[in-house]
Parts: C-alpha cells; sequence; structure tokens
C-alpha cells in the first residue's frame, strides 16, 4: 500500500475542515490541504484570529495547533490536488431541486466537477476517497470519469470513507469515532488503497474499529444510518403526540422503553422535528433509490419518516396558534433558537424556520434570539422560506435579539426552538415581569421545569405532555 504523505480534502465545509483537521493534529507527519472555490471561506479559515467560518466546540483549538504547521487552506484546487496523494472529496451533495429526481435525488454536480477537475489535473496516481454522502454506486461513476480522462501511468483507486459526525460534537466525534468506516473494491488494488486509508486513521482509532467493507456497502450504509436515526426520532415524535392527547408523558415513555438494552437511551428525545443538512437530505435520497429499483413499498417506508417530521412542525405551531386562543395576528412572538440543534451555528433544515414562517403567515411579530448564528444567515433563510414575502416586510414583522431576555420582552408567549444550554438557566422570574398576561412558554426542545414556571405565573405547553388544568 501507498504510505500516504500528503492529503488535499475538496470542500472546507462543516465535514471536510473539521475531520481534516483532525487528520492534521493526529498526523503530524502528513501535511494537509483544505481547498475550496470559495474565496470568503478560505479567508475565514487563515483568519489570523481565527474566526473560523463554523462553529464547533474545539474545532479552533485543533485548528490552532495545527494550521500552518502541516495544515492549510487555499483556494488553488489544482496545486492541492497535483501535489496529494491520496485526496477526500467533501463537496456538498444537496437534494436537487429541479430535473430528474427533483425533491429527492442528490446533486452529484459537484462531486462530478470536483471529480473531472482531478482527471484534469493529476500528474500521478492517487488514492480518491468519497467523504461526501453520496447514492449507492456513486464511486462507479467517479471511476469512469477519472479512468476515460487520466493521463498515462496515472491509477485512481476509488474509496467510499462516509463522515458520521455530527455538528456540535464533531471534534469528540472524529477523536473517539464509533466506527471509521471504509468501503473499497475487493480487488488486490482497492485493497491496498483500503489499507493505505485504514493506516492513517490506525494513528488514533483503535483497529478494532476500523470496518473495512465493499463500496457499494459502504455507500448504503451512510445512507441506512441516517435514516435509521431520523426513523427513531420519528418514532418518538409520534408517540408525543399520542401523549399529548392521552396525558402520557413522553419523557418517561422514552425513558421507559430506552432501558431495553435493545433500544438503547440515546436519541429518543422528543422534539420540535429533526432539522440538519442530512437527515431529510438522506432519506429522500434512498427514497428516490429505492423507487429507482422499482421497491415502491420500501420508498413509501422512508418517505413516511419525513412526513412525520413535517407532520410535527406543523402539529406544533398549530398547538401555539390554538393555545393563543387561536389567533396570534399582532401577537409578539418570542423564539429562542434558530439554529438546528445546539452547539452549532448552523440552520439547514431548522425546525426554528418552518415555525417562524407559520408564525409570519399568521401575521404575528415574532422576536427572535441565537447565541450563534449569524443575522445575515437568518434573514436569509427567512427570505427562501416566505419568497413571497419581501425582505422589507419580514424586517418589519421579525426583529433579531441580542438576547434571550430582550427577545421575552413585552412578548405574549415564548417558543424554544433550539436546546441552548442558556436556555436552561434564563431568569424567568424576570421574563415573566416584562410579558405580557397571560404569558406563555412553549417548549419545544423539553428542557424547562414545566411546575416550577407554572409556579411563577405561565401558561406551559411542552411537547409530548397534555396541557396542564
Ligand atoms: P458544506 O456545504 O458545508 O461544504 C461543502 C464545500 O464544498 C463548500 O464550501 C463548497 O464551496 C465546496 N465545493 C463545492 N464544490 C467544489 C469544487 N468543485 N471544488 C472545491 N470546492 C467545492 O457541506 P458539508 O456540510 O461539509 O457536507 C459535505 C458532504 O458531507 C455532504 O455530502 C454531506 O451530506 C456530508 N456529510 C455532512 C455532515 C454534516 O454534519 N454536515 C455529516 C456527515 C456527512
Ligand atoms: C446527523 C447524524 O447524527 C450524523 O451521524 C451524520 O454524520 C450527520 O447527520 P447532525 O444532523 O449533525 O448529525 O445532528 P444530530 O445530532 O443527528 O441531530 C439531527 C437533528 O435531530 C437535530 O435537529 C436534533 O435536534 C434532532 N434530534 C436529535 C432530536 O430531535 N432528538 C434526538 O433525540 C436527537
Amino acid at each position: 500500500p501507498v504510505k500516504v504523505t500528503k492529503i488535499c480534502c475538496i470542500g472546507a465545509g462543516y465535514v471536510g475542515g473539521p475531520t481534516c483537521a483532525v487528520v492534521a493534529l493526529k498526523c503530524p507527519h502528513i501535511t494537509v490541504t483544505i481547498v475550496d472555490l470559495n474565496q470568503s471561506r478560505i479567508d475565514a479559515w487563515n483568519s489570523p484570529d481565527f474566526k473560523l467560518p463554523i462553529y464547533e466546540p474545539g474545532l479552533e483549538d485543533v485548528v490552532r495547533q495545527t494550521r500552518g504547521r502541516n495544515l492549510f487552506f487555499s483556494t488553488d484546487v489544482d496545486k492541492g490536488i497535483e501535489e496529494a496523494d491520496l485526496i477526500f472529496v467533501s463537496v456538498n451533495t444537496p437534494t436537487k431541486k429541479s430535473g430528474i429526481g427533483a425533491g429527492f435525488a442528490a446533486d452529484l454536480n459537484y462531486v462530478e466537477l470536483a471529480t473531472r477537475r482531478i482527471a484534469d489535473v493529476a500528474k500521478s496516481s492517487k488514492i480518491v476517497v468519497e467523504k461526501s454522502t453520496v447514492p449507492c454506486r456513486t464511486a462507479d461513476a467517479m471511476r469512469t470519469i477519472l479512468d476515460a480522462n487520466s493521463k498515462p501511468n496515472c491509477r485512481f483507486d476509488i474509496l467510499s470513507n462516509p463522515e458520521f459526525l455530527a455538528e456540535g460534537t464533531a471534534i469528540n466525534d472524529l477523536l473517539k469515532p464509533d466506527r471509521v468506516l471504509i468501503g473499497s473494491l475487493q480487488t488486490p488494488q482497492g485493497i491496498d488503497a483500503c489499507n493505505s486509508l485504514a493506516s492513517i486513521y490506525a494513528n488514533w482509532v483503535p483497529k478494532d474499529r476500523i470496518l473495512t467493507v465493499g463500496l457499494w456497502s459502504s455507500e448504503l450504509s451512510k445512507l441506512a444510518a441516517n435514516a435509521m436515526l431520523a426513523q427513531r426520532i420519528s418514532s418518538v415524535n409520534a408517540l408525543s403526540a399520542i401523549c399529548e392527547a392521552t396525558g402520557a408523558n413522553i419523557d418517561e415513555v422514552a425513558h421507559a422503553i430506552g432501558f431495553d438494552s435493545r433500544i438503547g437511551p440515546k436519541f429518543l428525545k422528543a422534539s420540535v422535528g429533526f432539522g440538519g443538512s442530512c437527515f431529510q437530505k438522506d432519506i429522500l435520497n434512498l427514497v428516490y433509490l429505492s423507487e429507482s429499483c422499482h421497491l415502491p413499498e420500501v420508498a413509501a417506508y422512508w418517505r413516511q419518516v419525513v412526513e412525520m417530521n413535517d407532520y410535527q412542525k406543523r402539529r406544533f405551531s398549530t398547538r401555539v396558534v390554538d393555545t393563543l386562543f387561536k389567533t396570534i395576528t399582532g401577537k409578539r412572538i418570542a423564539v429562542l433558537g434558530f439554529a438546528f440543534k445546539a452547539d452549532t451555528g448552523d440552520t439547514r433544515e431548522s425546525a426554528a424556520i418552518t415555525l417562524i414562517r407559520d408564525f409570519q403567515q399568521e401575521k404575528a411579530l415574532i422576536n427572535i434570539y441565537d447565541p450563534q448564528v449569524p443575522h445575515e444567515q437568518i434573514w436569509a433563510d427567512l427570505a427562501e422560506a416566505s419568497p413571497d414575502i419581501p425582505l422589507a416586510a419580514t424586517q418589519k414583522q421579525v426583529t433579531i435579539c441580542a438576547s434571550a431576555i430582550e427577545a421575552c420582552k413585552n412578548a405574549e408567549a415564548v417558543v424554544i426552538a433550539t436546546e441552548w444550554k442558556e436556555f436552561c438557566d434564563i431568569d424567568w422570574e424576570s421574563v415573566y415581569a416584562h410579558m405580557k398576561k397571560p404569558a406563555f412558554i412553549f417548549d419545544g426542545r423539553i428542557i424547562v421545569d414545566a411546575d416550577r414556571l407554572r409556579k411563577i405565573g405561565f401558561k406551559v405547553t411542552v411537547i409530548g405532555r397534555a396541557e396542564a388544568l
């Protein structure tokens, strides 16, 4: 197997950045260059005061230790490719917005452009690693493109090495992964390439956690893992609706079923709906794959996970309106949290966006506070969610606030959309004093102590619990 000394990562996003920063940290003998076409993103990665383009606990520390030592960020994609022995392709693969498979299939344009660039530029053999989440058999397409365009004496081995990190815990997930999965062709060359990549991870990951499988299994395992994780949340959210109707408590139910060692306690938190750039996209991708394989029942099964999530978000905003005497027109609602989960500034598919869109349609006034999401990002997301409303009108209806306390001032209702830890420590007495009465709280993340808040005077509504009488 080739001993890798130079790695290039194409795509400096949420995956490429943290992943390769950790490779650089753990492999000082390897030079890692992360390249991207987006100049401002690369500038941020290179910023002298470490104002990195993504917020991820622990990331800055890793970049401080490695940047300029054996970790480099650049927009010179061609140079990065030319110099590397091994190339991670870590570009985005969003859901297609138009054309064949629109709304379901992954848009592979960025993967293809990156692959063609590798074929055009490479003057020596390379190991090309799919890091992006892609539909099953994408590696085949990459190989065909590379083989058809390569120069003499250039060999390309394609590996699949999907990333399982979750945002907000990415650095820990990368330092101590449950497993690293590598898929390769089961040919001598494929297995050699697989061993080259495995020996990089072996610098910090125990050998029994490095799983090697066939290419297509590796690609499908990534979609399968995300589909099953999302399915757990949709299952628990479906149960939360039954709890609200019957008087059972979803946290107690989740606790009870999680004690079954076959089910396990993790990832059973009912919520206002899952968000993030992966779950919905990857399930839709799996739905499309099932349909392409003429398996409509399988497609319908997985599609229901996303439909349940849409239902959960809709159900929550309807509950807010119903509880506020069936109208929120002209009422001020404070939305705490805009990111799709705590400890990230990422807003892709965040449930908060859907809720705020619904509140806007009901002509409410909305105050938003999130400790990490940049204001421009909030405006961009709201504009995209309500293309019919001019931004100027949205900016009259919506105010972005500098703190949770400020957001709640003069509001009739507080809606908790993200489980930021600081929302557990809010001075609710003071919030109550400055709100309109009756003062309502809607907890979409099950983080507040409802009984205590009721004692203060709040009317409290929690996901997966019936209204208190
Ligand atoms: P991202 O949008 O944050 O980053 C992708 C980057 O690739 C962008 O900065 C873009 O400018 C760059 N890029 C696109 N085409 C390029 C090209 N031809 N040359 C150079 N740069 C190019 O996306 P992400 O969240 O990092 O996700 C990347 C992939 O990893 C996706 O397939 C995603 O499904 C998968 N994934 C994401 C997560 C996550 O938590 N975000 C976790 C596991 C897997
Ligand atoms: C997910 C996968 O966990 C990760 O393995 C994969 O690599 C990328 O996709 P991510 O989307 O970053 O990671 O975060 P995750 O922690 O999975 O949360 C996804 C969404 O589900 C968030 O909106 C979160 O709030 C929600 N969630 C999670 C719940 O509502 N309840 C839970 O019990 C867990």
